[in-house]
């Protein structure tokens, strides 16, 4: 029998269905999603902390992630950023909250797996191309990775089968982040 999100009753201690993490939320999507917008608003709704993986990584390193980025490129970010998902993964065994990756986590192989492990629910904002361009264009926010709009869009369909891998798709274009937010909940039952 499946057991509803958030009940931890009548569950087998050897299930691995979301045993340790009954509510925990990752929110994954391209730059422009709304990953930390939406993660902050659903975490009001469902009375959980707020987790957003690159403030841990600037943490952690004590450098922005641009920085990160300019002085030692993007492979060592994937490392650092891998680093503090890991360590990010084993706090929830402890407390559920939501989590908004970066853009770029969700697609690394390793990273998948690990997220598979922790039994979590994946949530995948979804928008069209041109939406995320606009939003990134509106927001003062720096990322390395939104050179031109042609990388831009190249990168986006590199990488829209990885989000697709969610556990669940939501639309987010023409909504605002409260609409968002509130979906995400009903969708995963947790009202
Ligand atoms: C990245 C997205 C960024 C940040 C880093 C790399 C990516 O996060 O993690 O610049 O690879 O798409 P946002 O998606 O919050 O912009």
């Amino acid at each position: 029998m499946k057991t509803k999100p958030g009940s931890r009753a009548a569950v087998n201690p050897g299930d691995r269905e979301c045993v340790h993490q009954p509510q925990t939320i990752l929110l994954v999507g391209f730059m422009g999603a709304g990953k930390t917008s939406v993660g902050r608003a659903l975490s009001r709704r469902l009375g959980l902390p707020f987790e957003d993986l690159d403030d841990r990584i600037q943490n952690r390193e004590g450098k922005t992630i641009e920085q990160i980025f300019r002085e030692s490129g993007e492979a060592e970010f994937r490392r650092v950023e891998t680093a503090a998902l890991r360590e990010l993964l084993g706090e929830l065994r402890r407390s559920p909250c939501v989590v908004a990756l970066g853009g770029g986590a969700f697609v690394q192989a390793g990273n998948a797996a690990l997220i598979e492990e922790a039994a979590v629910h994946s949530v995948f904002l979804d928008a069209p191309v041109e939406e995320l361009l606009r939003r990134c264009e509106q927001e003062q926010k720096e990322r390395p990775l939104r050179q031109n709009q042609e990388q831009f869009r190249e990168l986006y369909e590199k990488r829209r089968q990885s989000y697709m891998r969610a556990a669940l798709r939501i639309e987010t274009n023409g909504k605002d982040v409260d609409t968002v937010a509130a979906e995400v909940a009903c969708s995963l039952g947790l009202g």
